[in-house]
């Protein structure tokens, strides 16, 4: 990756926000759109793609496969896929920038087939756990032929001649373990199953059967599913809507809450519940969104959601909800240091391991605003303002577009402005952030 220079930016408290916006496609839906579209053979035409960095590495990584991506216009890609067993081996390193889904996803690939490729990343992908992929692999008879201490990339990978396919339970609920065995076990002949304790987002499960995969998913224990794919189907393209990242909506959604006097609608949000955990958990802290027009758009459900500022309290936020608000917790403990009371954010051993420790990385830019906030275990603790947050410091963003575009809300709410030290990871997940926000009422310099 060439190195471009840090570029700091600053959020300034802002009038209230007004208007109207529809987030980014989502990101999972839209690695996982062109990879199944690398494996079908013909023309998968998607709308709504999310164009960001980390959307675009997966792309270039499809094509190195030998897919032909094009796009077509906003948003509309087409690909033309090589179908299962017949992907070219790639020439050259795959290069995922940031991402740790388009990296794991494509292991996955990869590992199913008997090629061998070279995985890398940016300094923050280096850095992040991979030895959960590979497990699975080697059992279905994947070989790492090279990795960085502690099963970190650059990772030489060389995939199974004959995938056997295997019963797998993931050791932590992680939808990117389980698709990367679903994928891998796409070439294997026979039956493929993952058992997961706690249901995670299941898009690679709906996805499958949208191109014409043979895939059951049965209830397990309390929370848990129960995943079987007969290896080996015929995928058939089949078009595809990206609807909006909920994970995207997720900052002007607390925004517009924190931000006295907003009023704002975010448009065909997807509601997949198991992607709704910050919807259920600010609607317990008194936030006040209406839910209009629920609809389907391409197998997904989506609504529009209008919020209007509220005062906000203090919540516990039980461990078992984590999966479905993985990528939420940095901008709702935002919402927390606004409410009033503490809040109990539980279980959260997970973000030490995402695009940055999340788990320290908020503690620490809690505190430089001003926030009284505590780790005790795997739990994040916040002492809310009660409204009244004194902002004014300088967050370390670590590479993490979540920790970036979370304080910048922040800042638009605070008494004193927040600077954050790096602007650039914004694009990997919501490139027309600061434009989109702007055009509400925002403040950014
Ligand atoms: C994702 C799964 C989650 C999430 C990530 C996207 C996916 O990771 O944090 O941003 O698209 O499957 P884990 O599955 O590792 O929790």
């Amino acid at each position: 990756m060439t190195e471009v220079a840090a570029k700091s930016l600053s959020a300034h408290v802002s009038g209230p926000l007004r208007g109207r916006l529809k987030p980014p496609g989502d990101k999972s839906i839209s690695h996982r759109a062109l990879i199944l579209g690398l494996l079908s053979i013909g023309e998968t035409e998607i709308e709504g793609l999310l164009e960001g960095d980390d959307v675009l590495h997966t792309a270039a990584a499809c094509g190195a496969l030998g897919a032909e991506v094009k796009r077509l216009g906003e948003g509309r890609w087409r690909v033309r896929g090589c179908g299962i067993g017949s992907l070219l081996a790639p020439r050259d390193p795959l290069d995922f920038g940031n991402s740790g889904t388009g990296m794991r996803l494509m292991m996955g690939v990869v590992g199913g087939h008997a090629m061998t490729a070279w995985f890398d990343g940016d300094a923050s992908l280096r850095k992040r756990p991979m030895r959960r992929i590979l497990d699975p692999l080697i059992l279905m008879g994947a070989e790492v032929l090279s990795e960085a201490e502690g099963g970190r990339c650059p990772i030489q990978l060389k995939g199974a001649s004959e995938p056997v396919p295997i019963v797998y339970r993931p050791p932590v609920a992680s939808a990117q373990i389980k698709s990367a065995v679903l994928l891998a076990g796409l070439n294997s002949p026979g039956r493929t199953t993952v058992i997961e304790t706690e249901a995670t987002r299941d898009h690679t499960e709906k996805m499958l059967k949208h191109f014409g995969a043979s895939i059951s998913v049965e209830p397990f224990e309390a929370h848990g599913r129960i995943i079987t794919l007969e290896g080996r189907p015929e995928l058939r393209p089949a078009p595809l809507i990206v609807p909006a990242d909920p994970s995207s909506a997720a900052f002007p959604l607390v925004a517009a809450t924190i931000a006295p006097g907003s009023d704002i609608v975010i448009e065909a949000v997807m509601m997949n519940p198991l992607r709704t955990g910050l919807l259920t958990t600010l609607l317990e802290m008194g936030a006040d969104i209406e839910i209009l027009d629920r609809r389907d758009e391409g197998g997904e459900e989506v609504a529009d959601l209008r919020v209007r500022a509220a005062a906000l309290r203090g919540v516990d936020v039980p461990a078992a909800r984590a999966p479905s608000m993985i990528d939420e917790y940095p901008i709702l403990a935002v919402a927390a240091a606004f409410a009033s009371g503490e809040s109990r954010l539980r279980g959260l051993h997970e973000l030490r391991v995402k695009e940055s420790d999340r788990l320290a990385a908020v503690a620490d830019g809690l505190r430089e605003a001003g926030v009284q906030t505590q780790i005790i275990g795997d739990d994040l603790i916040v002492e809310g303002c009660g409204g009244e947050v004194a902002g004014g410091g300088e967050v370390k963003t670590h590479l993490d577009h979540r920790i970036a575009m979370s304080f910048l809300c922040l800042g638009l709410a605070s008494r004193r402005p927040m600077v954050i030290d790096d602007s650039r990871m914004i694009a990997t997940s919501f490139p027309t952030f600061r434009a989109e926000m702007e055009r509400l009422g925002a403040r950014f310099a």
